[in-house]
Order: C-alpha cells, then sequence, then structure tokens
C-alpha cells in the first residue's frame, strides 16, 4: 500500500498520510508526493479545498530519521524544501486533521493550515534542540508569533510537548473533537468551503496572509540552509545516531 493516499472528490483533494507502521514519518519520497499534490491542487481549477490527514492514533512523527539520514536535504530544490515551500505559499484552503503525536513538521507544517481540527489525543512537539538541529518550516518565526514567546520557547528550547488543549488556547488549532470524528469533520469543513464563493475565499486568505508571506520565505530558506549545515555536525549525528540505536543522547561534551 502507498505510504501516501491521494483523492480528489468533489473539489477536495485529500492528502493520508498512510504509514502508520513507521508512525507516518515522511521519507523524501512522500515529500515530493505531497508537493506534487499541492502542486496540481493549486493548478487544478476544480479543486477548491485541500485536506490534510494522518490516521486515529498517530499525524505523523516528522522526518524519517533513516531516511533523512541516507539523502539528506542539501539543497533549496530537496523535496522537504519543496513541500514546505509549497504548503507556505498554497492559495486555497488547508484544513489539516490531527490525531495522536505530530512530531516535527508534523507540527509545523500546522502554522501553514488555515483549519486545524485535532483529536483530544494529539501532541504536538518540535524537538529540534534535542536532535541537534534548528526549527524549520518558518517556526522560529511562526511558533513564538502564534503561541507567545514563553510557550514558544517551553516548545522549541524544551522540546517539551503540548496538549491538543493547549494548542487550543494557543489558538494553534481550531477545534478537538473525538478521534473518531476528526477526519470526518475535516470533510464536512472542507464541502462548507466548496459552497463559498472561491473568489472571496482565496482574497480573504491573500489578505490575512500577505503581511508576512515574504518574511515567512525568507526565514524558510534561513532556517533551511543552517538546518541543513547542522545535521552533519556532531550533535546531530549523536541525536540521529541514538534514536537509530534505541538509547538516550549524549550531549555533555557538545
Ligand atoms: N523516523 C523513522 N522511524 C520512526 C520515526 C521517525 N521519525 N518515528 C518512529 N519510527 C519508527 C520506530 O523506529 C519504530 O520502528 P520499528 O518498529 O521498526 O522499531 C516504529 O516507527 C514505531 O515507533 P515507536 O517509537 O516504537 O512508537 P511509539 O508509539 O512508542 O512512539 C513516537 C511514537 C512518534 C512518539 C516516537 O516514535 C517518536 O518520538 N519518534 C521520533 C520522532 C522524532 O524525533 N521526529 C523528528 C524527526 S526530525
Amino acid at each position: 500500500m502507498s505510504d501516501l493516499l491521494i483523492d480528489t472528490t468533489a473539489g477536495v483533494t485529500t492528502i493520508t498520510i498512510n504509514r502508520v507502521a513507521k508512525k507516518n514519518s515522511f521519507t523524501t519520497a512522500m515529500y515530493s508526493g505531497m508537493a506534487d499534490a499541492l502542486d496540481q491542487a493549486q493548478a487544478e481549477e476544480a479543486v477548491r479545498v485541500v485536506v490534510l490527514q494522518g490516521h486515529e492514533t498517530i499525524f505523523s512523527a516528522g522526518n524519517d530519521i533513516a531516511d533523512f539520514l541516507k539523502s539528506p536535504p542539501n539543497s533549496p530544490d530537496s523535496p522537504v524544501f519543496r513541500f514546505m515551500r509549497a504548503i507556505s505559499s498554497f492559495t486555497k484552503p488547508i484544513i489539516a486533521a490531527v490525531c495522536g503525536p505530530a512530531v516535527g513538521i508534523g507540527t509545523t507544517l500546522l502554522f501553514h493550515c488555515d483549519l486545524v481540527y485535532a483529536g483530544d489525543n494529539a501532541a504536538f512537539s518540535m524537538p529540534f534542540v534535542n536532535l541537534g538541529v534548528c526549527p524549520e518550516a518558518g517556526s522560529s518565526l511562526l511558533a513564538p508569533q502564534r503561541m507567545g514567546y514563553g510557550r514558544a520557547a517551553e516548545a522549541l528550547l524544551l522540546g517539551d510537548p503540548f496538549t491538543a488543549e493547549a494548542a487550543l488556547e494557543m489558538g494553534l488549532i481550531s477545534r478537538i473533537v473525538p478521534p473518531t470524528e476528526v477526519n470526518a469533520l475535516a470533510q464536512r469543513q472542507a464541502q462548507k468551503l466548496v459552497a463559498k464563493p472561491m473568489t472571496s475565499l482565496l482574497a480573504t486568505k491573500r489578505l490575512m496572509k500577505q503581511g508576512q508571506a515574504s518574511i515567512v520565505a525568507e526565514r524558510m530558506a534561513e532556517e533551511g540552509v543552517l538546518f541543513g549545515r547542522m545535521l552533519s555536525q556532531a550533535a546531530a549525528r549523536e541525536a540521529f545516531g541514538a534514536f537509530m540505536e534505541k538509547r538516550q543522547p549524549d550531549f555533555s561534551k557538545l
């Protein structure tokens, strides 16, 4: 079965992350697939809304660490950066349906979605420091803005996870429902959007985002260069090696 399921029905493209055995972690091929699906949804007039969803037990464990070590992103055209640019510059509404853990880019991609519905089992985290790297997908800018500096510092410096209730209170997500109802709610909201005038939706999203679109793009590019450089340095090598060997990392000398 494919790691990504992509379906377009009644004006909605639904991208389902479908790699549960590896906790829906993203491989390079999946980033390419998601970037292609977004590009196609952007170009096709018949598509009005995108829904991005995972499984009732897991949204995404972030980058597939083994795949990342094998093919680290080393240019702006790397699939992970293509995906980040595609989701952050997407002009039509994007709805995310999140249950279970949303780790790393599993959380940071949500800053680029318009409506985020979460199960009460959702757990968000951005453990970039714990992995010896730095924030990505514009999260070094967007997390302090959306969550407030104090909470963003706990999430980004300590790598502390936060609950669906905390995410709702911060305005990162729109509503919490039981995990079994999240995907259905996302589809119902998508159908409501499909019935609205597209020109008004596009204008409204553009107006809400245009104030900092170029600032976000610049920050993502800056994070990308730093992230790529840090990946080959000692702290990341220790953190990723520890994950692969199922042990705690030792940063005492770093
Ligand atoms: N990359 C590659 N494989 C991953 C992965 C990732 N990011 N996250 C989980 N997996 C794999 C595990 O290695 C394991 O594989 P195995 O069955 O072959 O041993 C399988 O998925 C199940 O993971 P496990 O950790 O046993 O599941 P869990 O339910 O106990 O915990 C998570 C789920 C998401 C909390 C935990 O897997 C986790 O923290 N993953 C790492 C997340 C991370 O650091 N991501 C950032 C990457 S930049």
